[in-house]
């Protein structure tokens, strides 16, 4: 019997808890009691400058900086490449809301657009179709197992003359031929938030390969300031870059942080191996199942990392409402199963018409108005076939990942009783 009618779960999570996350141990204790003692608490310090040397080694990208968390990255990505008031800036409809967010908090105009079915990433096309004379930017988002199309983003970015910020915040460590995640686009952005495969709590990683940039993105993390070190300051000779840059605020990240991601990302390579073989392993569990399908698995994602794992359910060939069947899986899994991010044409957490900061005119306030765009993609996804756990579900053996194909082929064989 189903366990959300009394029966005995596929997994007793009480007697059997699913892995835990964070996972931490002794190097993250010795490093964080060095930042105590040391009194460098702050900015800019030896543990910081220790992690940006790591991530530029890890993520192909020749320059790394440290900033408060992955929405403020976003924000400040954008204005480093001079983008603001009147501007336009492409999104996808699926994403966490900061993603669309930091457009609307710079002044510029999200525009959002459709995804893939099959990977809920931004759709190219409906991109493309989105270009007008005002664009200045695409963030293609790598959303939970999957990436965006990175050879036709960068495809339209070039023909349009467009800069491209990829939204990492899920995919620290994936790679799309053979590149990472992050150093595709002008910018890489990546939250550190609790929730994401590296995390210090709170905090976000910023990655580009040229200089300028990166020298703007250093003055605005911190109110501004022109970066100390002489190797930069040469560099902002060199573009005129001279004096105190550019106003800016506060969004620097503490030392304490540091010293976490450092031992987190002496985790990362491991982790990640782990969750891509028992993704794998599940996808090929999950095929076999009457009316559920895995997400696209493209050849071009040469290394796959999962923030969450996400599948499909044909709510159709069910014949069962996807809020039930999320619910009885639950209770057979002993694990709250969700649907994907909200869309944002429609989303309870991106609300721009109720701030008056946003008020600039009349035209601004329609053109940010997220009720204006179609997203027939996203809507369907979100409310008929989006099935996503969290990563450290595939932080154990093949045989707990089994346990939640063993849950969804249990809710099959019981079916009849939901059905209405
Ligand atoms: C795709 C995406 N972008 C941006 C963010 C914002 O990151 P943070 O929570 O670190 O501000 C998140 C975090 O949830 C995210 O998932």
């Amino acid at each position: 019997m189903l366990a959300i009618k009394g029966g005995k779960p596929v997994r007793d999570a009480n007697m059997n808890p699913w892995p835990q996350w964070p996972v931490y141990g002794e190097k993250e204790k010795e490093l964080l009691l060095e930042v105590l003692e040391s009194g460098v608490w702050s900015y800019n310090g030896p543990k910081e400058n220790d992690f940006i040397r790591l991530w530029k080694g890890y993520s192909d990208s020749e320059y790394a900086l440290l900033v408060a968390n992955g929405t403020v990255s976003l924000q400040i990505a954008l204005e480093a490449l001079d983008i603001g008031v009147g501007d336009e800036v492409i999104v996808p409809g699926i994403t966490w809301q900061a993603t669309t967010a930091a457009v609307l908090d710079i002044n510029a105009v999200p525009v959002i657009v459709d995804v893939k079915p099959d990977t809920w990433c931004i759709d190219p096309e409906a991109a493309e179709q989105a270009v007008t004379s005002r664009t200045k930017a695409i963030i293609p988002v790598h959303l939970y197992g999957n990436m965006a199309d990175m050879d036709a983003v960068m495809k339209i970015a070039v023909k349009h003359n467009l800069k491209v910020i990829e939204d990492a915040s899920h995919k620290h460590g994936g790679e799309w031929r053979g590149r990472k995640a992050g150093s595709i686009g002008h910018i890489g952005s990546f939250s550190l938030q609790l929730s994401k495969i590296l995390t210090a709590g709170e905090g976000g990683i910023l990655t580009t390969s040229d200089q300028e940039i990166w020298i703007k993105l250093d003055a605005l993390r911190n109110c501004g300031r022109r970066p100390t070190n002489i190797e930069i300051d040469k560099g902002a000779g060199q573009y005129g870059l001279e004096g105190d840059l550019i106003q800016s605020g506060n969004y620097r990240i503490t030392e304490f942080q540091a010293a976490v991601l450092i031992a987190q990302l002496g985790r990362l390579e491991e982790q990640n191996t782990l969750r891509e073989e028992n993704a794998r392993y599940l996808d090929d569990l999950l095929s076999k199942i009457p009316g559920i399908s895995p997400m696209r698995n493209d050849d071009r994602e040469t290394r796959k990392t999962y923030f969450n794992y996400a599948f499909r359910y044909d709510e159709k060939e069910w014949g069962i409402p996807i809020q039930t069947f999320r619910e009885v899986l639950s209770k057979e899994i002993g694990f709250q199963v969700e649907s994907c991010y909200q869309p944002l044409n429609d989303c309870t957490l991106y609300r721009p018409l109720t701030k008056r900061r946003y008020a600039i005119n009349k035209e601004h306030l329609s053109a940010i108005d997220p009720s204006r765009f179609y997203l027939p993609v996203c809507e369907r996804v979100y409310k008929h076939e989006a099935v996503t756990v969290a990563h450290r579900l595939l932080m154990g053996k093949k045989d707990d990942v089994q346990m939640i194909a063993d849950a969804i082929k249990k809710i099959l064989t019981y079916k009849a009783i939901l059905v209405k």
